[in-house]
C-alpha cells in the first residue's frame, strides 16, 4: 500500500490528509477512516469500498472478471465447479492430490441431517423455493452451531464445506417438495453438477445416469456464479458475518438479498419477460417501454452496477446456451431466437448505447436452464447454490481479517427533537 495522500478541505477547518491505497488492479481507495466531525454519503455504495478482499477482481469498463486472478472464460471452459470452490476458499488451484481430498470432503457432506428432511413438511407446497431454501439453510445454524468456533480455522472450513456440500441436496429437496415427490439421497459416484440433477430429476423406481453435457453445462453455470465480489447478497453475508453471527445464518441473509429481481431473481424475470415478449414483432413495442421513464418495466437481463461492457459472463453463458438447446433439440426454440433478436436489437438502440446497458449473465442463463428441464422459479435457488461458495469465502476472509462490526452511519433528515404530545392534545 502506498503513501500518497489526499486532502479534503472543510470550510473553516484545517486540511484533512487521508492516505490513498493502491490495490493491484482496479481503482484507487481513499482511507475516509480517520475522518470524525464529518460523515461520506453513498447511498448504494456505488463510490464505496466496504472491505479489503483478495478473492475476485471486476473491471466493469473492460467487461473483465477474475477469480483470484484467472478470467472467468478460462475457469468456465478448462475447470471444473469444485477447482473453482477450492480455488475461491484456499486462493490457489489445487493440485491433483489436493482436488482428490477436496472432492472427497465435500462428498462425505453431501447428505442432510434426517431431520431437516421434516422441516419441510411445515411449508405450503406452493410455497416459493427461494422462501424454503433461505428457512432450511438458515436451519442447518441449529445443527451446527454448538460445535462451531469460528475463530478457529478449521472450523470455519469445515462449515465451507457442509454448505457446498449440502446446497444442491437442499436446493433438489426444495424442487422435490413442490412437485410432490419423494426425496433423493445424493449419490457419492456421481460429480457435482451430475448429483444435483440426479437429485432433481431422479425418481426412486427410475434412476438413469445424467446427461453428460447438460452437467457440463450446469457446471459451468455454477462456476460463472460463483463469486461477483461486494455485490448486494455478498455484502449481506458480510454485514451479517461481521456481529459474528453463526455462517449458515449468514448465508441464509445472503439468500434473502440475493431473491430480488434487481438481483438474482433477474433470470427468472428474463425468461418471464420472453414469455411475456412472445414473439420478435412484439420487441420494439417492449423496448419502448423500457425506455419510458413512466413505466416501471426495464429490460430484464439487461444492465449491471459494474459492468458497462458485455458481461463476460454472458459471453460464456450464451456459447453454454447454444450447447445446451442443440444436445436437447430445441436449437429452433422460438424463446432463444427471441432473445437473440432482443438483444441485437437493444444493442444498436442509442438509449441502451448510451447508458452502456449490455446483456448480463441473466439474459441466457434462463433459457439455457429452462432448456436443462429446470422450472423458473428454481433459477434464483441454483444461483444461490453457486454463490455459495463465494459468499462462505468472503465471511471466510472477513473472519480471517478480525474485521470490525459494520455499521454505517447516516444522513438524517427527520424531525429536529420535541417533546411528546400526550394523545388528547394532538390534532
Ligand atoms: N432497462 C431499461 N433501462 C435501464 C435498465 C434496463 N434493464 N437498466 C438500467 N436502465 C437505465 C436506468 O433507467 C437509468 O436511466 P437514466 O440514466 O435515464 O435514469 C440508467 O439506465 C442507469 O441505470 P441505474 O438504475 O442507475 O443502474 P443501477 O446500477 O442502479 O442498476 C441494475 C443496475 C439493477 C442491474 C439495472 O440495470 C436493472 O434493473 N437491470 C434489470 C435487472 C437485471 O437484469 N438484474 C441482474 C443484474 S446481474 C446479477 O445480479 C447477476
Amino acid at each position: 500500500m502506498s503513501h500518497d495522500k489526499a486532502q479534503l478541505t472543510l470550510p473553516n477547518q484545517s486540511p484533512v490528509e487521508l492516505p490513498i491505497y493502491q490495490p493491484t488492479l482496479g481503482t484507487d481507495v481513499i482511507d475516509i477512516n480517520t475522518l470524525h466531525n464529518v460523515f461520506t454519503y453513498d447511498p448504494g455504495f456505488t463510490a464505496t469500498a466496504s472491505c479489503e478482499s483478495k478473492i475476485t477482481f471486476i473491471d466493469g469498463e473492460k467487461g473483465i472478471l477474475l477469480y483470484r486472478g484467472y478470467p472467468i472464460e478460462q475457469l468456465a471452459e478448462q475447470a471444473e465447479f469444485l477447482e473453482v470452490c477450492y480455488l475461491l476458499l484456499h486462493g490457489e488451484l489445487p493440485t491433483h492430490m489436493q482436488k482428490e481430498q477436496f472432492n472427497h470432503r465435500i462428498t462425505i457432506h453431501t447428505m442432510v441431517h434426517e431431520q431437516i428432511s421434516k422441516l419441510f413438511q411445515g411449508f405450503r407446497r406452493d410455497a416459493h423455493p427461494m422462501a424454503i431454501m433461505l428457512g432450511v439453510v438458515g436451519a442447518l445454524s441449529a445443527f451446527y452451531h454448538d460445535s462451531l468456533d469460528i475463530q478457529n480455522p478449521q472450523h470455519r472450513e469445515r462449515a465451507a464445506f457442509r454448505l457446498i456440500a449440502k446446497m444442491p441436496t437442499i436446493a433438489a429437496m426444495c424442487y422435490k417438495y413442490s412437485i410432490g415427490q419423494p426425496f433423493i439421497y445424493p449419490q457419492n459416484d456421481l460429480n457435482y453438477a451430475e448429483n444435483f440433477l440426479h437429485m432433481m430429476f431422479g425418481v426412486p423406481c427410475a434412476q438413469e445416469k445424467p446427461n453428460a453435457i447438460l452437467a457440463r453445462a450446469l457446471d459451468r453455470i455454477f462456476t460463472l456464479h460463483a463469486d461477483h465480489e461486494q455485490n448486494a447478497s455478498t455484502s449481506t453475508v458480510r454485514l451479517a458475518g461481521s456481529t459474528g453471527a453463526n455462517p449458515f445464518a449468514c448465508i441464509s441473509a445472503g439468500i434473502a438479498a440475493l431473491w430480488g429481481p434487481a438481483h438474482g431473481g433477474a433470470n427468472e424475470a428474463c425468461l418471464n419477460m420472453l414469455r411475456e415478449i412472445g414473439s420478435v414483432s412484439h420487441i420494439n413495442d417492449y423496448i419502448k417501454r423500457a425506455k419510458d421513464k413512466n413505466d416501471p418495466f426495464r429490460l430484464m437481463g439487461f444492465g449491471h452496477r459494474v459492468y458497462k461492457n458485455y458481461d463476460p459472463r454472458a459471453k460464456v453463458m450464451r456459447q453454454t446456451c447454444h450447447e445446451v438447446l442443440k444436445e436437447v433439440g430445441a436449437a429452433d426454440e422460438p424463446l432463444f431466437k427471441l432473445a437473440l433478436e432482443l438483444e441485437r436489437i437493444a444493442l444498436e438502440d442509442e438509449y441502451f448505447v448510451e447508458r452502456k446497458l449490455y446483456p448480463n449473465v441473466d439474459f441466457y442463463s434462463g433459457i439455457t436452464l429452462s432448456a436443462i428441464g429446470i422450472p423458473s422459479t428454481m433459477f434464483t435457488v441454483i444461483f444461490a447454490l453457486a454463490r455459495t461458495v463465494g459468499w462462505i469465502s468472503q465471511w471466510n476472509e472477513m473472519i480471517a481479517d478480525n474485521a470490525r462490526i459494520g455499521r454505517p452511519r447516516q444522513l438524517y433528515t427527520g424531525p429536529t427533537q420535541r417533546d411528546f404530545v400526550p394523545l388528547d392534545q394532538r390534532g
